[in-house]
């Protein structure tokens, strides 16, 4: 997968894997990284699938609508991506914080869905359910953070709530943060996610 990896200064620290929104790239969230954890790995991802040129984590039949069978296959695909990069960069495997934006937060949430131990943790920007009616595996008190919006057209606040629900009920620690706005990521939700962040890790 198309990526960029810098090196943090301090090797005991999490490796944040960074997952962009629709239309993003691999560059976008750098910068949101280095402000979450200045000494940690950074591990930028560039989602494989393109929506009228957008570059995209899976893909989607409408808006908020996702082709289920792609979204299993990419998801695959970016753990095994995460499993070489491991190897390749010689970083922790088992201290990777996913840190996801809209529709690289619903991949991340659904690595969580689908394998044990996948994550450490992860900061999830207005993500939605990924799917439905599945058993999760057991998560051993992950801590997740939701970042979501009481007006986010895309994401209905019971969407969010439900999420929490679903994590929670599977064994993770999920913290729930609330802004008024929309779909946007505000700077008081970073910071609200920051220091959760150095709460936990
Ligand atoms: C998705 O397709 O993942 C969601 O609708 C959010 C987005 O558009 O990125």
């Amino acid at each position: 997968m198309n990526h960029v990896f810098y090196k943090g200064e301090d090797s005991s620290r999490p490796t944040l894997l960074l997952l962009h929104g629709t239309g993003g790239n691999e560059h976008d969230l750098v910068g949101l990284g280095k402000e979450i954890d200045i000494s940690a790995n950074i591990l930028s991802v560039r989602g494989n699938v393109l929506e009228n040129g957008m570059p995209r984590f899976f893909k989607r039949l409408a808006e908020g609508v996702f082709d289920l069978e792609d979204l299993q296959f990419r998801t695959e695909e970016l753990k095994s991506f995460i499993d070489e990069a491991a190897k390749n960069y010689e970083f922790d495997r088992d201290n990777v914080v996913a840190i996801g934006y809209s529709n690289g937060a619903n991949i991340a949430a659904n690595l969580l869905f689908e394998y044990k131990n996948v994550l450490k943790g992860a900061i999830l920007h207005h993500p939605m359910v990924p799917r439905r009616g599945v058993e999760l595996p057991r998560m051993s008190k992950t801590p997740v953070f939701i970042g979501a919006g009481k007006n986010d057209h895309m994401c209905p606040a019971t969407e969010s709530e439900e999420l929490q629900n679903l994590l929670q009920e599977a064994g993770a620690m999920v913290e729930l943060y609330w802004h008024a706005y929309g779909h946007q990521l505000t700077q008081d939700e970073v910071q609200a996610a920051k220091q959760w962040y150095h709460l936990k890790f």
